[in-house]
C-alpha cells in the first residue's frame, strides 16, 4: 500500500534500506535514505509515495529529466531491434550517428574529431590518459588538487579531492603530478582573494616549480582538468588560469584533456563548459548527462590524435546501442531548448542564493558560484571562512525530510544540479525547501 508518510523514509523505504545494508558493498555508504519508486521530469517519488523535487539529477545525470517520453521512446524502439552486438567488433548505425553528432559539437573550433564510446566517466578518463600517452610517447600527467576523475585505478591516481578515495589502494599510476587549481576563494598558495583574482599563480607554479624542480616538461603527456571542479566543491576557475594552461600546453607540446563528465552536454548553458573560457582542448571526456541516465561515456579528440592502431584500445559494452539511441534523443532535446533553459535557471538560482546571503549567516561569507545548472553554495561559519561541514550535512538531511534531493560536494558545499529541463516554478519551490532546511540547520547550530 502506498502512503504519503510524514517521516521519510517510510516503512517500505526502511525495509529496503535494511535489505540493501545486508548485501551491497559497504564502500557506497552512507547514502541518503531515499528509496526511489519512480520519476517524472524534475520530480521523484519514493516507495512510500512521498514526492520530492530533484536538485541532484542522480549526480548531474538525468539531463532531460526523469523518463522523458522522447528518450523512453528511443530506448524502446532500439531495444526492439537489438540490445547488443559489440561496437568494437561490428558496425551499427546508431553508434555512427552518435559519434558523428559528438564530433560535430566537439569544442575543437570546427576541426575534425574522432570519438571512442565508453560505459562510464571513469572509463572515458582512462581512455583519454592512454590516448595522450600513446600519442605523445610521454609518460607523465599533470592533475589538480581538488580534482575528481572517477574510481578506477588510473582515474583514482588523478584524484585530489578526498583521501578516502585513495587510502588502501596504492600503488597508483606512476608519473602523476598534482598542482593547485585556481580557486580565489581558497587560494592554495595562501594568497588574498584580490591578489589571486588579479594574477593567479597556479600556472606559474607549473612552470617555475614543477618543471624546474620535479619533472621536465617534455616528459609530460597531458594536463587533465575539470573546467569546473565538481566533486571537489563546484569551483569555477578564472578564465585566465584556463587560458594559461592552454599556453603551457602549446609551449611544451603537452595535450590538454578537459574532463567534462559532469560539466558537459549543455549543463552550463553551452555544450561544453570549456567554451566559457575561450579555450580549445585536445581531448574531451564525457558521460553522466549524455544519455539521460543510460550508461554511456565518450572521449573525443582532435582527429589526428586518435590515430592509434587497431587493437590498441577497446570495450565490450561501450557504445551500447540502446544507450546510443538515448543519447541521440537527449542531444536533440538539449539542443532544442534545455541548454538555454539551463543557462536561465542557473542565473535565477544564483540570484536567489545571493538574496539569501543577507539573512543566512552560513551563506553571508560563503561562496556562491557556478555556470548554468552547475551551481554550488559553499557554507561557512564566519568571516574567516571556517568550513561549515556539519551544517552542510544537516541541510542535506533536512532537505530530504522536507522533500528535496540535494547533494553535497567537497567538504562544505551544496550543489544545485537539477535536470536541465526544470521549470521555473519547480526551481522556486525547490529553493523554498532549501531555505527552510537551511534555516533549520542554522537554528540547530545556534547561528540564528
Ligand atoms: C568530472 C568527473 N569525471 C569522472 C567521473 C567518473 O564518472 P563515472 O562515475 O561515470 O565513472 C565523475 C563522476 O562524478 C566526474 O564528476
Amino acid at each position: 500500500m502506498v502512503v504519503n508518510t510524514a517521516v521519510r523514509p517510510g516503512p517500505n523505504g526502511q525495509n529496503l534500506i535494511a535489505r540493501d545494508d545486508e548485501v551491497m558493498s559497504g564502500s557506497i555508504v552512507p547514502r541518503y535514505p531515499f528509496v526511489m519508486a519512480r520519476g517524472e521530469g524534475a520530480k521523484v517519488w519514493d516507495v512510500d509515495g512521498s514526492e520530492y523535487i530533484d536538485f541532484a539529477a542522480g549526480i548531474a545525470v538525468t539531463s532531460t529529466g526523469h523518463c522523458h517520453p522522447k528518450v523512453v521512446a528511443a530506448i524502446i524502439e532500439q531495444a526492439q531491434k537489438f540490445l547488443h552486438i559489440a561496437g568494437t567488433d561490428y558496425y551499427y548505425e546508431v553508434q555512427v550517428r552518435l559519434a558523428e553528432r559528438l564530433a560535430e559539437i566537439a569544442p575543437f573550433g570546427g576541426d575534425p574529431a574522432r570519438v571512442f564510446l565508453t560505459n562510464s566517466g571513469a572509463e572515458a578518463v582512462e581512455g583519454a590518459i592512454k590516448l595522450a600517452r600513446w600519442y605523445t610517447k610521454r609518460p607523465n600527467i599533470i592533475a589538480f588538487l581538488g580534482a575528481f576523475h572517477g574510481r578506477t585505478l588510473g582515474a583514482v591516481s588523478l584524484n585530489g579531492s578526498k583521501v578516502v578515495q585513495k587510502e588502501g589502494f596504492a600503488p597508483f599510476l606512476p608519473g602523476v603530478y598534482h598542482v593547485p587549481y585556481n580557486n580565489p576563494y581558497r587560494c592554495l598558495h595562501g594568497r588574498e582573494q584580490a591578489a589571486c583574482e588579479t594574477h593567479c599563480i597556479c600556472g606559474d607554479y607549473i612552470e617555475d616549480v614543477l618543471f624546474k624542480r620535479l619533472v621536465p616538461p617534455d616528459s609530460v603527456a597531458a594536463i587533465i582538468m575539470e573546467p569546473i571542479q565538481g566533486e571537489g566543491g563546484y569551483v569555477v576557475p578564472d578564465a585566465r588560469f584556463v587560458q594559461q594552461l592552454r599556453e603551457i600546453c602549446d609551449k611544451h607540446g603537452i595535450l590538454l584533456i578537459v574532463d567534462e563528465v559532469q560539466a558537459g552536454i549543455g549543463r552550463t548553458g553551452k555544450w561544453w563548459a570549456i567554451e566559457h573560457f575561450g579555450v580549445q582542448p585536445d581531448i574531451v571526456t564525457s558521460a553522466k548527462g549524455i544519455a539521460s541516465g543510460m550508461p554511456l561515456g565518450a572521449f573525443i579528440s582532435r582527429k589526428e590524435i586518435m590515430s592509434w592502431p587497431p587493437g590498441s584500445h577497446g570495450t565490450t559494452f561501450g557504445g551500447n546501442p540502446v544507450s546510443c539511441a538515448a543519447a541521440l534523443a537527449t542531444l536533440d532535446l538539449i539542443e532544442a531548448g534545455y541548454m538555454v533553459n539551463a543557462a536561465e535557471q542557473g542565473v535565477f538560482i544564483r540570484e536567489v542564493l545571493e538574496e539569501m546571503q543577507s539573512h543566512h549567516p552560513s551563506l553571508r561569507y560563503g561562496r556562491i558560484a557556478g555556470l548554468g545548472l552547475m551551481t554550488g553554495a559553499e557554507l561557512v561559519l564566519d568571516e574567516v571562512r571556517t568550513p561549515a561541514q556539519d551544517l552542510r550535512n544537516a541541510v542535506e538531511n533536512y532537505a530530504l525530510q522536507n522533500g528535496l534531493l540535494l547533494l553535497g560536494a567537497g567538504s562544505n558545499t551544496l550543489r544545485f544540479c537539477p535536470p536541465l529541463m526544470i521549470e521555473r516554478e519547480t526551481v522556486q519551490a525547490g529553493l523554498e525547501i532549501f531555505e527552510k532546511s537551511l534555516t533549520q540547520a542554522e537554528q540547530d547550530a545556534g547561528l540564528l
